[in-house]
């Protein structure tokens, strides 16, 4: 369960938003946009990132928990995920793909919280728990 706000969650969703138009999609033509919120309550956004080769792209997911990892935060309680072809509105929501809820996994575990958004309006929530379970983390190679 989160804790945020409806308030908090719309600005997650806005930020991820905002980081979708950076996104990087000439063979998808498929922008996402994600928003990570650390324990402490920074916002760490990403884009998907793709690759004349294909496998190197990165999701806009992983692009947004690596930035922060990079940057020393490995805790997290949210993140807002949309996504849509380029130009156009979203009619399905975008979840995580399951190589993200494995990278997502890790640092955070089964209580993440994943708000899927067509809209600041329209959004629905899962735990990563729910999305990924029985999933394979550090506590099963200690
Ligand atoms: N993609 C994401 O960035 N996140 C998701 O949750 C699903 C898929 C990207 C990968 C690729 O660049 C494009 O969307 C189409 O699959």
């Amino acid at each position: 369960m989160s804790e945020l706000t409806r308030e908090e969650k719309q600005a997650l969703i806005r930020a991820a938003f905002e980081a979708r138009t950076h996104a990087v999609a000439p063979y998808s033509h498929f922008a996402v946009g994600a928003a990570l919120r650390s324990a402490d309550g920074r916002v760490f956004t990403g884009c998907n990132i793709e690759n004349a080769a294909l496998t190197p792209t990165s999701c806009a997911e992983r692009t947004a928990l690596f930035s922060a990892v990079s940057q020393g935060v490995t805790r997290f309680t949210d993140i807002a995920v949309v996504g849509a072809k380029m130009g156009e509105v979203n009619t399905l929501v975008t979840s995580p793909c399951g190589v993200c809820r494995q990278a997502l996994y890790e640092f955070c575990g089964p209580s993440l919280n994943v708000i899927m958004a067509k809209s600041e309006e329209d959004f629905i929530e899962a735990s990563l728990g729910e999305l990924l379970p029985y999933g394979f983390g550090p506590a099963n190679i200690e």
